[in-house]
Parts: structure tokens; sequence; C-alpha cells
């Protein structure tokens, strides 16, 4: 298997590249401004970067786990964010196709509303940022463009990658040096470990699923109390949590209030992957210990 992955040095992308290597497929990994060992540069606003590395490796499927992920950066420079997640998806989407392989692409619970979650894959999109506005178009790109796709949703991903760059790690980052850290009571999503929507992500292309797939956690809850459970799980003074409303934090993007996936459609086939946040941030506290990542 040829699997060239865009945006491998993601929080997303950092796991999947080392499960795949793992698997001994045939993999090739990009990275945009944060150079990796092993990794090539492709950059979502050039298409010339983009024909380059398609045209060296050919590959057979192409993950699409690169862009602007920032959300609030999304709202003040709307013009890079369509650059990036909405053209350079329509660029990979066309050296996918003439390449005749298959297409993975990453999207968000933030394409929701929030007025209803957890949703599932047939629910009605309603974005209420300029974030969800371009992986929503993206989406529709892939699955009006592509002949073979996958779009895999995914929610308030958490996970260890080459920069240290996550909430979750911010967040214990920050308690371990004795700093207050606020979470929002009224801000519910499923937070989802990155190892497994990995390990998701590669079933799916083994079993060659076709179509929409939502891949989070089990559990819907929000961030005060998830923030909670990793002070516990990490050991850290529950004290240093402020407990605030989502208004609050006076965040530049409208955030969806209750977005979050139900993962029933994807739980048939996945079984025991799909785990909740106790087991999930468990798993984490064991990564961090193998690799032994200092926060
Ligand atoms: N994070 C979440 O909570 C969350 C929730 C739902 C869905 N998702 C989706 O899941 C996917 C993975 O998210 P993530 O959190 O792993 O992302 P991430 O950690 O923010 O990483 C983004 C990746 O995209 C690359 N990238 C940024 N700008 C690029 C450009 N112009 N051209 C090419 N690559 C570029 C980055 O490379 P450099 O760092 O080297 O620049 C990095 O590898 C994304 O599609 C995201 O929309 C994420």
């Amino acid at each position: 298997m040829k699997l060239l992955l865009v945006g491998a040095s993601g929080v997303l992308g950092s796991r999947l590249y080392n499960d795949v290597i793992k698997k001994k497929w045939d993999i090739l990994g990009t990275y945009c401004s944060h150079e990796h060992e092993g990794l090539f540069r492709l950059d979502l606003r050039q298409r010339k970067s983009i024909e380059k590395v398609f045209n060296f490796f050919n590959p057979e499927v192409v993950i699409l786990a690169g862009g602007i992920t920032d959300v609030d950066l999304c709202e003040k420079r709307p013009g890079l964010a369509e650059e990036v997640n909405i053209k350079g998806t329509l660029d990979v989407i066309k050296k996918t196709r003439a390449c005749g392989a298959r297409l993975v692409f990453l999207s968000t619970d933030y394409i929701f509303d929030g007025r209803n979650g957890p949703y599932k894959e047939e629910d009605m999109p309603e974005p209420v940022n300029i974030y969800g506005r371009t992986k929503l178009e993206a989406e529709t790109a892939v699955r009006g463009i592509s002949h073979d796709y996958l779009i895999i949703r995914t929610a308030q991903l958490y996970g260890v990658n080459h920069r240290g760059k996550n909430y979750a790690v911010k967040i214990i980052q920050n308690m371990r040096n004795n700093k207050e850290v606020s979470a929002a009571y009224d801000f519910y999503s499923t937070p989802t470990y990155a190892g497994a929507l990995s390990g998701s992500i590669i079933k799916l292309i083994e079993k060659k699923h076709t179509g929409i797939f939502h891949i989070a956690g089990k559990d819907f809850t929000d961030r005060y109390s998830y923030v909670s459970k990793i002070s516990e799980i990490f050991g850290l003074k529950k004290t240093l949590i402020k407990k605030v409303s989502l208004k609050d934090l006076h965040l530049t993007a409208r955030r969806p209030l209750k977005a979050g996936l139900n993962t029933d459609k994807a739980g048939k086939f996945l079984g025991g992957l799909l785990i909740g946040v106790d087991k999930g941030i468990g798993l984490l506290k064991d990564e961090f210990h193998e690799i032994g990542y200092k926060v």
C-alpha cells in the first residue's frame, strides 16, 4: 500500500504516520512549516509543491489531514483559510484523481451549528464560523469531484505531536507550571484520542469503506468536566481549574456550543477502537511515559 499523508507533522498526522510505519506500508508524510525528520515539504497554497510530491510518489491512497485548524486564525484570516482548506483540497483532489488513488479527507464536528449535538452523518450541516465553512466546502468538493472517497469527521482531538501543540497538552503544561486554566462548562463535544482515531482510519482503509463516517470519543462532555478528568488522571491540582462560561473566554470565532459526533455507524465496524475520555486520557499518559515526553 502506497500511502501519502498530508499533514504528518500535526496531532493526528504524527500518530498516524508512526502507526502506518509499524504496519510496514509504504508511506510518504508531509509537513508545511514545521520540518521533521523523514517528512517531505508540501504547501497546500502552492499547486507546484502538491504536484511535485504526487509525481514523485504516485500514491494509491491519500490522507488529507493537513490544513489550517486554528479556528480563531481562520476567522481573522478568512482568505488564508479558504486558500489552504478549500483551494488546497481541490488541488489535492485533482492530483488524487489523476493517480487513480483513493482519498481520505479529515473533517470536523464544526460543520454543525452546535444546537443539538452529538450529530449523526446525515444531520444537516450549518457551520457557525469560517473554519467550519471551509471544511464543509472542502467536503462538498471531495464528494462532487472525487470518485472514491472516505470523509472522516472527528472532534476535539487530543494526542502528542512533534511540537506538543494541542489543547490537552497545553492544559497539562500550564497546570504542571501551577498556572490557572479556564474551562467552559457550557461548551460540549466528544473528545477524541488521536491513537483511537488513527487505528480507526487504518481499519476503514483496510476494509475499503467509502462515504462519510463520524469517528470520535464515546463521551459527550463539557470542557470543564474534560479538563477536570485530565487533572485527575495526571495528578494535577483541580483548584487550578477556573469554571467559566464560553462567552467569558472572548474567543474570536463563534463556537458550536453543543457539537460532538454520534459514532453509531462507525461503531458497527470499529467496536472497541472507539473509547471514552477515561481510557483515552489514560492512554495519553502512557504515551507520555513511553516516549519520555516532558510537558
Ligand atoms: N484538532 C482538532 O480538535 C480537530 C477536530 C476536528 C477535526 N479536525 C481535523 O482533523 C485533521 C487533523 O487535525 P490536527 O489537529 O491533527 O491538525 P494540526 O495538529 O493542527 O496539524 C495540521 C497539519 O496541517 C499542516 N498544514 C498547515 N498548513 C498547511 C499548508 N498550508 N499546507 C500543507 N499542510 C499544512 C501542518 O503542518 P506544519 O505544522 O508543518 O505547518 C500540520 O501537519 C484536520 O483536517 C482537522 O481539520 C481536528
